[in-house]
């Protein structure tokens, strides 16, 4: 990730003075890295955000699941979590500090290639491009291999660890949701939860949590699934920009914007479930307010690939504070969780075709919340050009706070039709905020400042001719609107049904 350091430290602390993050927490002891809290304008923002990738699943055809967080060891070592789940670190031969070899390489050598590179090529890496500890500048140790799990014990003495993924503890659910199926694949689940990860020394902010929200999709499916989607045929035409792995290995970058069909076509992907995975992966990330302008799908190199994926492609988002950051999975991890959690539970988690158990097979969504929600404050991001201040330029329908209701004085006469106002608006759905205090120029400046895209203001005109101003972040431009036609005036702006010029 390339970093710009000055705009990555505006928007930490843009966000921490109006209320989106603040943290690492607890920030009154002193702080650990890697825990964040949400301060209300992030909880309203991660709570928009949910709600969009949950409906994004239902219409897919997904049923939403809630599993605990915490499991015995005897599910990690059969997901391969216990082995496999790992980062290659190295420590200060001198102070002792450990880092992540390879961030700390990607940053203090950009041009190195590493990906893919196993322990011993990382330490020989460090030495051959004299790679010192950032701390104290002194020589760093062997590269070894250090498991990210969260330990800690149920009841007196069972060993016991965080989830890792909301993943695994969907797949221990496999028998139950056969049976919730009615015994039929393909069957598609999602949850929505906490995930544990102990990274070491995480120091990008939002970006590298140790406790964060996964959302993760599963279709569990047999192999004449993969080929027979007809989902596929709905999203065939409709286009997506796309890096496959022979680009990059390539040594380019490209962005290639291509049909699914095309994509298919050429063998980007090597089935349309797994294609239309990718694609609806895409389209929530656009549900959420990203745009191709900023948004690119990028094929993993075969050696960058998790111990269980067969194919796997992320979701990544530009920012200016990291350049390109990772923000979603999509994985095809074949019967490799099933056949695991099969071998070691000693039930049967198979299918009956023609008569012969068969494991099926999973194709995966996966992805934080805060990432995206970091990005989308990065992204909305507009320097003071033409205002007073900076502002955030949010999508209507994702912005912490869509409608504010002023009255222009704190009178009688016109807090009572602005409460009435606020009142109505707030019960349609749409999270509005009143204000009375200050002048008007400062509740414009206040609400700009937070990403509010829509502003009405009830003043004296209103008490003759029932009409109020509604004002559009983006232009600064006003216009009378009648009280009886607010609510449903608003909601068509805020959700992209009516465009604010239409009602100059
Ligand atoms: N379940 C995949 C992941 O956690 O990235």
């Amino acid at each position: 990730m390339s970093t710009e350091k000055d705009f990555t430290e505006l928007i930490f602390g843009l966000s921490k003075k109006r209320g989106f993050f603040w943290g690492p927490s607890p920030e009154i002891y002193g702080g650990s890295s890697g825990f964040y809290d949400l301060g209300p304008l992030g909880k309203l923002l991660k709570n928009r955000l949910e709600s969009r990738i949950r409906s994004a699943f239902v219409r897919s055809g997904f049923w939403e699941v809630e599993c605990p967080t915490v499991s015995p060891a005897i599910v990690w070592k059969a997901s391969g979590h216990l082995d496999g789940f790992i980062d290659p670190v190295t420590k200060c031969t001198k102070c002792g500090q450990a880092f992540r070899a390879d961030t700390l390489i990607e940053e203090q050598a950009p041009e190195a290639h590493i990906k893919g590179l196993d322990t011993e090529q990382l330490t020989e890496k460090i030495k051959e491009l004299g790679i010192t500890c950032p701390a104290c500048g002194s020589e760093l140790g062997p590269v070894q291999q250090y498991n990210l799990m969260l330990k800690t014990r149920v009841g007196l003495d069972t060993e016991a660890y965080l989830r890792p993924e909301t993943a695994t503890t969907t797949y221990l659910l496999f028998k139950r949701l056969l049976t919730f199926f009615r015994d039929r694949l393909p069957g598609s689940v999602f949850q929505i939860g906490k995930a544990y990860r102990n990274e070491i020394s995480p120091r990008q902010g939002m970006l590298r949590l140790r406790e964060f929200t996964q959302v993760e999709g599963q279709i569990f499916l047999l192999d004449s699934h993969e080929v027979d989607w007809p989902q596929f045929d709905d999203i065939a035409d409709e286009t997506m920009p796309i890096v496959p792995y022979q680009v990059q290995e390539r040594d380019e970058d490209t962005v290639i914007t291509m049909t699914m069909k095309e994509a298919l076509e050429k063998k980007h992907f090597q089935t349309p479930a797994y294609a239309w995975c990718v694609y609806l992966a895409y389209s929530i990330f656009r549900d959420m307010g990203f745009t191709d302008e900023t948004m690119r799908l990028r094929q993993h190199l075969p050696t960058e690939r998790a111990h269980y994926a067969a194919d796997a492609w992320d979701v990544e988002i530009h920012t200016r504070s990291f350049g390109w950051v990772e923000c979603c999975g999509i994985h095809d991890r074949g019967n490799y969780d099933l056949t695991r959690h099969q071998e070691f539970s000693k039930e049967k988690l198979s299918v009956k075709v023609d008569k012969r158990p068969v494991v099926p097979n999973v194709l995966e969504i996966a992805f934080g919340v805060e990432r995206p929600l970091y990005c989308l404050i990065d992204n909305a991001y507009v320097s003071k050009d033409d205002r007073d201040t900076a502002w955030l330029r949010f999508p209507p329908e994702v912005a912490p706070i869509q409608v504010a209701v002023f009255p222009l004085m704190g009178k009688s006469e016109l807090m009572t039709p602005a409460k009435d106002i606020y009142d109505r608006i707030q019960d349609s759905g749409l999270i509005t905020y009143f204000d009375k205090s200050g002048s008007i120029g400062r509740r414009y400046r206040r609400q700009d400042e937070i990403g509010t895209p829509f502003c009405i203001t009830i003043d004296y005109q209103t008490l003759e001719d029932k009409t109020v101003t509604v004002r559009d972040r983006d232009t600064m431009k006003q216009v009378r609107v009648g009280v009886d036609d607010i609510v449903s005036v608003v909601t068509d702006l805020v959700h992209g049904r009516r465009a604010f010029s239409s009602l100059q």
